[in-house]
């Protein structure tokens, strides 16, 4: 696997495949690669001739007070997972490579971008698809891989490469998770081991939901407020940031579950903040 630290030439190749009619996939990441990662850079590998891994600590997509400076970082790991998951290439600049000090470019998506992770995250969307956006036109691939824990990004990454005519294939990947349920996240590393125990209950409670909603609850006031007393009880050294039942598409609230709809969670957990959802079908 080659690693390439400057835009320029991480696009010269990645542009060089496609004009040798290569089919090429994106895994952009964060770096501290688990393996969730594994199964994103997995599937590229299965449905493209060329897989890149981009490895990029964003600082763009974080607000002052959160926690860049602390993100868990392993760039030898993150070399190693990539390698064995079958990328080709990982692409690992400086921030200084990716944004000039006079940079004045965002891409901004209204419509999914709006509430849920927004609501206490406001700066951080744009971020992400600023430095999204970049890694597309550098790699312009045929086809990117995002994982569905961030459900809230898939559905804004989808919806700026539909309204940009972005000729890029976006996959969502189905969450891994940790055999009690945990979804797996670099951020699982700053839980204590008392949070870590408690931690699996906030899929648990979204089995619960799921189960309430397809028995016949569909009022969601009742969905969220049974799953917030659920977390009280269960997960007490929680904090609550939001819990939504929202379309799937549009990411907008729903009071009555009608068809299709995705509840979605961000619970605080001590230094963490688990994110988790959970997709709902009714008849
Ligand atoms: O999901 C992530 O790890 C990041 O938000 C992404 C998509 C790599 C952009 O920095």
């Amino acid at each position: 696997m080659d690693i390439i630290k400057t835009p320029d030439a991480f696009q010269k190749q990645c542009w060089q495949w496609r004009a040798q009619g290569l089919r090429t996939a994106l895994v952009p990441t964060m770096g501290f690669l688990h393996d969730g990662h594994r199964s994103l850079i997995s599937h590229a590998r299965k449905n493209a001739d060329k897989v890149m891994v981009s490895v990029f600590l964003n600082p763009t997509q974080f607000a002052p007070n959160e926690d860049l400076d602390a993100y868990p970082r392993d760039f030898e790991n993150d070399c190693r997972v990539a390698t064995e998951a079958g990328a080709d290439l990982l692409f690992a600049p400086d921030p200084a490579a990716m944004y000039t000090p006079d940079a004045s470019t965002w891409v901004t998506v209204d419509g999914p971008s709006q509430g849920l992770c927004a609501t206490t995250r406001p700066t951080h969307f744009r971020g992400v698809t600023t430095v999204v956006s970049k890694l597309f036109m550098l790699a312009m691939p045929c086809l990117a891989v995002f994982g569905q824990k961030d459900y809230q990004q898939l559905a804004v990454i989808r919806r700026m490469v539909r309204d940009l005519n972005m000729p890029i294939e976006i996959f969502g990947h189905p969450i891994v998770r940790e055999d009690d349920g945990l979804a797996l996240s670099s951020r699982n590393i700053y839980l204590t081991p008392e949070e870590r125990a408690r931690a699996p209950h906030l899929r648990k409670g979204l089995v619960r939901l799921q189960q309430a909603a397809v028995a016949g609850q569909r009022d969601t006031k009742a969905l969220k407020a049974d799953l917030a007393a659920y977390y009280a009880e269960n997960i007490p050294l929680g904090r609550i940031d939001y819990i939504e039942i929202v379309d799937p598409e549009s990411m907008v609230p729903q009071d009555t579950i009608r068809q299709k709809a995705v509840a979605a969670v961000a619970v605080y957990c001590g230094k963490a903040r688990l994110i988790d959802n959970i997709e709902i079908e009714v008849a």
